[in-house]
């Protein structure tokens, strides 16, 4: 027996408080025309008083089970939750048991991955081949950052890019012949990982060493660098997924990439040739979301009709690491 994914459902949750271009420029020396054409950035989301990834996440994940609900999926069904959360608020416990907690997944097995904003497929990857070794049969995959939180907001090159989002799916076991996850592969290049950094202060024992205080605990960013990177890593592997697949570039109903910067979307959208008018972006609103960036420009595709379902979509991520990672699935017209 072959067994395959279902894609039942997803959500998101996104930040309360709106901050524009233009309240940016009280704090910063930046214009909306800088961050406009450089970026396609209008608006972003940002979290504020007791609000963490961990919150945005519970939210996205309680959505996306009432969804499933009528699909016959429940929280008891519910046996793995994997928590793409890079940036957390605390190093433990894990996003994905203070995820099972609030939602009542008892049964769950839970952990986190760290693939910045490549996660959420890295996710969808683990869960399927969860899925496929007959181990786990429902799983929750929630993908959250509040990366906000570790942004220095007196450095222009990276706090008006970022902004807070959450985005859950749950992916099942299935005997149809219908695979909803087509195909994906992932990208990682170490050797690259000083483009996109977060560090955070540990201390060797004051007996043995003298304490250190040195490390900023703030993204920073080779900005041309990732940008070139992403340049040349991902088009070949987007190409290498349609091969493998055999899918036909024509075939692919929508492209939604990681929404990091309206240019980069663009790019990579015309390296596949792939029509503008299949090309999902949201970016003008949110900012980069990290990993929940890719599912809540889906849900929100979908409820706003810019996507009709059924689809085939082509997904396409990368963010630090170096991560990268292409996805090909198919929603179905009840997800
Ligand atoms: C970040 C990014 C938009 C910067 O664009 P860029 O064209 O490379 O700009 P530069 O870094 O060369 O900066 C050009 C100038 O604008 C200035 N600048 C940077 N941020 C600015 C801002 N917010 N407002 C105004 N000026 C700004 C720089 O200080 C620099 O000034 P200088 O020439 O006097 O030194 C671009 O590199 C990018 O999008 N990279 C990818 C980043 C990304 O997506 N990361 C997340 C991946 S998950």
């Amino acid at each position: 027996m072959t067994i395959n994914t279902k894609i039942i459902t997803l959500d998101f949750e996104v930040a309360k408080n709106v901050i524009t271009n233009n309240d940016l420029t009280k704090i910063l020396d930046t214009s909306d025309e800088w961050i406009t054409t450089r970026t396609g950035i209008k608006e972003r989301r940002v979290i504020d008083g007791d609000d963490t990834s961990t919150t945005l996440g519970i939210k996205a994940a309680k959505k996306t089970l009432k969804r499933a609900e009528k699909r016959n999926v429940k929280v008891d069904d519910i046996d793995l939750i994997i928590a793409a959360a890079s940036a957390p608020e605390d190093v433990y416990p894990s996003v994905s048991c203070l995820i099972q907690a609030a939602i009542g997944a008892k049964k769950a097995a839970c952990f986190d991955i760290k693939a910045a904003c490549s996660g959420f497929i890295y996710a969808m990857e683990t869960a399927r081949a969860f899925i496929k070794s007959g181990l786990y049969k429902n799983i929750l995959i929630v993908a959250t950052d509040a990366t906000t939180k570790f942004t220095d907001w007196t450095d222009r090159s990276v706090c008006v890019l970022f902004g807070d989002g959450a985005g859950a799916m749950i992916i099942s076991a299935t005997e149809n012949e219908q695979d909803d996850i087509i195909g994906i592969n992932l990208i990682s290049d170490g050797d690259c990982g000083d483009y996109i950094t977060l560090k955070t202060q540990g201390k060797n024992c004051p007996l043995l060493n003298e304490m250190t205080d040195h490390v900023k605990p703030f993204i920073e960013m080779k900005g041309k660098d990732v940008y070139k990177f992403v340049m040349h890593t991902i088009p070949p592997k987007l190409e290498e997924l349609l091969e493998t697949t055999k899918t036909d570039v024509k075939d692919i109903d929508y492209f939604i990439p990681h929404q990091s910067n309206q240019r980069m979307i663009d790019a990579l959208a015309d390296r596949l040739t792939i029509d503008n008018s299949k090309v999902i972006s949201n970016i003008e609103y949110y900012g980069n979301m990290s990993a929940a960036s890719i599912p809540v420009a889906i849900r929100e595709s979908i409820d706003n009709g810019k996507i009709k379902l059924p689809a085939k979509v082509m997904l396409s991520a990368f963010g630090a690491g170096m991560t990268g990672a292409n996805a090909i699935i198919t929603l179905d017209k009840e997800v």
